[in-house]
């Protein structure tokens, strides 16, 4: 495995990847890499020729008052990882080789995706993602690119970028990946104090609860939201930011989680998902979760996201029946 950290480099070794005609997946991170995160690199594995990964700590998606500098950074160790995982290449840019001019003053903005759920808390962080992405994807030129559920807004904003502005990469969503009590994995959990930690898996447990609700038959959006945050606001360390429920394409909110629209109330386009999706601060840490709920004429199927035994990265040999993740394409 090859670690750049410049764009000559990576142009180099893309030539002649290509030249072999190997198909490039790629798998954009901020590093400190997890269960989640090799999910991902899973699934390029299996569909792609070579496996590009990129680590970089993007500043234009953190706000002035936010984590930046308290993001956790490991390049060594993800470097050790990427390589176990057989990752073949590692792109970790410093700032300078990405913003070589100071921040860009070019960006991507996808209207009204970015604006709602994460984006009302945190301004400017979508186009900070849209830009890095569509950036990242110009530098690659990946054929596939995998992106976690975990993530949904993400998802949706770069599905929409890369729908309209042609780019020629297929985007892979991947399901989001769990602890064993229910905490979706994230960088930033190394952030929480042990209490804190526990008390954050409330927000599995809220949501877990909310889809029950729903598998019971309840269609009342609003209904589901607030039993959603009545069980997530038990917790005394947890403040919680938002409980939504919309379409995961558009992101708008759904009233009744039953196909359909035009009836005055707001249903389910056909064939699309819905997001149960919460955020929180606990203690310094923000942290978000949702679940995929899939509605039709027939009834609903809930997505919880699959589940890892805690293992050490690279080492990992997920036990068997833990959810060795299985990516959904499209
Ligand atoms: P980062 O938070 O490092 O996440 C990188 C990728 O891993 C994203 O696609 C994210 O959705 C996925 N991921 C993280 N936790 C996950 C989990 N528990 N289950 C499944 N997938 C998970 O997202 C970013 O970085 C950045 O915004 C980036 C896209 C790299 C742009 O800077």
């Amino acid at each position: 495995m090859l670690e750049v950290t410049d764009v000559p480099a990576l142009k180099s070794w893309l030539r002649s990847t290509r030249a072999d005609g190997r198909r490039i997946g790629f798998v954009p991170t901020m590093g400190f890499l997890h269960e989640g995160h090799l999910a991902l690199v899973d699934e390029a594995r299996r569909r792609a020729d070579a496996v590009v990964m990129s680590v970089f700590v993007n500043p234009l998606q953190f706000g002035p008052a936010e984590d930046l500098d308290r993001y956790p950074r490991d390049l060594e160790g993800d470097v050790a990882v990427a390589h176990l995982e057989g990752v073949d290449l590692v792109f970790a840019p410093p700032v300078e080789e990405m913003y070589p001019d100071g921040p860009p003053r070019t960006g991507v903005h996808v209207e009204g995706l970015g604006d709602g759920l994460c984006g009302a808390g945190r301004p400017g962080h979508f186009d900070g993602v849209a830009t890095v992405v569509a950036k990242l994807f110009a530098l690659v030129g990946p054929a596939t690119a995998y992106f976690g559920r975990k993530d949904a807004q993400q998802l949706a904003v770069v599905r929409r970028l890369t729908a309209d502005l042609c780019l020629p990469v297929e985007i892979v969503g991947c399901p989001l990946v769990r602890e064993e009590d229910g905490l979706a994995l994230s960088s930033r959990n190394r952030n929480l104090a042990p209490a804190e930690r526990a008390a954050a898996t409330v927000l599995y447990r809220a949501l877990r609860t909310g889809a029950e609700l729903v598998e019971g038959g309840e269609r009342d959006a609003g209904r589901v939201r607030r039993v959603v945050a009545n069980v997530a606001t038990t917790e005394a360390l947890v403040r919680l930011e938002y409980v939504e429920v919309v379409d995961s394409t558009s992101l708008e909110p759904v009233e009744v989680l039953a196909p359909g629209e035009g009836t005055g109330v707001r249903g389910v386009p056909e064939g699309n998902e819905v997001l149960m999706a919460v955020a929180a601060r606990v203690g310094g840490v923000r942290l978000i979760d949702n679940v995929t709920l899939r509605v039709d004429a027939t009834g609903v199927g809930v997505d919880l996201g699959v589940m890892v035994a805690p293992t050490t990265p690279g080492a990992r040999g997920v036990p068997e029946g833990t959810g060795e993740a299985v990516c959904a394409a499209g």
